[in-house]
């Protein structure tokens, strides 16, 4: 058996001795230093401190030593172990603070620069006014029905039981496109939607439950309450026994389901030629529910203290319309109505000045929000 080798000097082993360890020390900081991003230091620090390193290898070399030339080897690894470590985290400190000064100011917003983006637009609040209405109807089964806006004037009067020499034939109402020649209709911007009452009832089979909402045309100045173009929506229902509590029945539920539960209507009789009993429609102030009314101390200016509001006109369908498109009038009978979306909009929304909906102005439509 051979006797222990004591004559054996770590400084023999190449990598333990002092300025080898000295020297991968010193390549590893300079490594560090140079590193001029947190990418190179990453690499730097794989080369350096990794498995693979050469301090890495050099501290498996002290497992191989004899114990007592161990402690010494051991600390000089350790050591510089200690400072290429404490290094690198400092030089990544540096590099991260290098790098966020940076990134502050190369991804810094300038929120004094010009706002050039477009604002994302939502339908105007006449449109979306209509629709809620229509809607009302829709779900109690009422189909849409539309009609074009330049109308013959044989569906926007002459089948409405609206005679030739009726005042809202006359110019003062009406622009006329092309005027009728003998048995040939004249042409006209339609001026309510009530021909498409005709155009439904001359292309269904009764029963006809429709809404016709659309844009209609009239030769009267624009003012704080009236528009040359405005809308209207229109309700037709055309089956047997319907009466005039059909009607009230239907205006309420609409007014309810508008303005809230404890809103009702009122008939006011009217003259219109295409409905036999006509009324005008009125519904209760949603603002004061008639509460202003003779009383002094609580003026309401939405009904400026009337207690009602005029919504538009209604009626039983006129037996000389049903006939006009084809309908026995001994079999059914019917109700329409048809009223202003501007006016309703108008005190639905406390807008003072019909001028401000169709002036363009996005200060007016903005407040209603982005509803579609
Ligand atoms: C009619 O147009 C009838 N076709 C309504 C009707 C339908 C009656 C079915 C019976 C059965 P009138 O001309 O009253 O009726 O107009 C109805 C509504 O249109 C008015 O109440 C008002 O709200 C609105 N209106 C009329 N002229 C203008 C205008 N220049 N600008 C804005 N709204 C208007």
């Amino acid at each position: 058996m051979s006797a222990p080798n004591k004559s054996y000097d770590p400084v023999e082993v190449e990598t333990l001795k002092p300025e080898e360890i000295e020297r991968m020390r010193d390549e590893a900081l300079a490594a560090f230093a140079a590193a001029d991003s947190l990418d190179a230091l990453h690499e730097a620090k794989v080369a350096h401190t990794g498995p693979a390193s050469p301090l890495a290898l050099a501290n498996r070399e002290i497992g191989a030593l004899p114990p007592h030339a161990k402690a010494d080897a051991g600390k000089r690894v350790g050591m510089a172990r200690g400072a290429v470590n404490k290094a690198l985290a400092a030089r990544q400190t540096e590099l991260e603070a290098e790098r966020d000064a940076r990134v502050l100011v190369e991804e810094a917003v300038d929120v004094t620069l010009p706002y050039d983006r477009v604002p994302a637009g939502a339908r105007h609040p006449l449109t979306t006014m209509m629709e809620r209405v229509a809607d009302v109807f829709v779900s109690m089964g009422y189909e849409v029905a539309e009609g074009p806006e330049v109308e013959a004037e044989w569906f926007n009067f002459d089948a409405l039981n609206i005679a030739p020499d009726h005042p809202a034939r006359t110019m003062q109402d009406t622009f006329f496109i092309e005027a009728g020649k003998g048995e040939d209709s004249g042409v006209v911007l339609r001026t309510h939607t009530s021909p498409v009452q005709i155009r439904s009832l001359l292309h269904r089979e009764p029963p006809v439950y429709v809404v016709c909402p659309g844009r209609v045309y009239r030769t009267d100045e624009l003012d704080a309450t009236h528009t040359p173009v405005f809308h209207q929506i229109e309700l037709l229902a055309v089956d047997e026994g319907l009466t005039m509590a059909d009607l009230k029945g239907t205006l309420d539920h609409m007014v309810q389901s508008l303005f809230g539960a404890d809103m009702k209507t009122r008939l006011r009789p009217n003259y219109f030629p295409f409905t036999e009993p006509s009324a005008e429609m009125d519904m209760l102030c949603y603002v004061c529910k008639g509460a202003s009314v003779g009383d002094p101390d609580r003026p309401c200016r939405t009904c400026s203290s009337e207690g009602w509001i005029e919504l538009g006109g209604c009626g039983m369908v006129n037996p000389r319309v049903l006939t006009a498109c084809g309908v026995d009038p001994e079999k059914y009978s019917g109700f329409a109505f048809g009223f202003g979306i501007e006016r309703m909009l108008m005190f639905r929304h406390n807008v003072e000045d019909m001028r401000d909906m169709v002036e363009g102005d996005v200060r007016f439509t903005r407040p209603f929000g982005m509803e579609i």
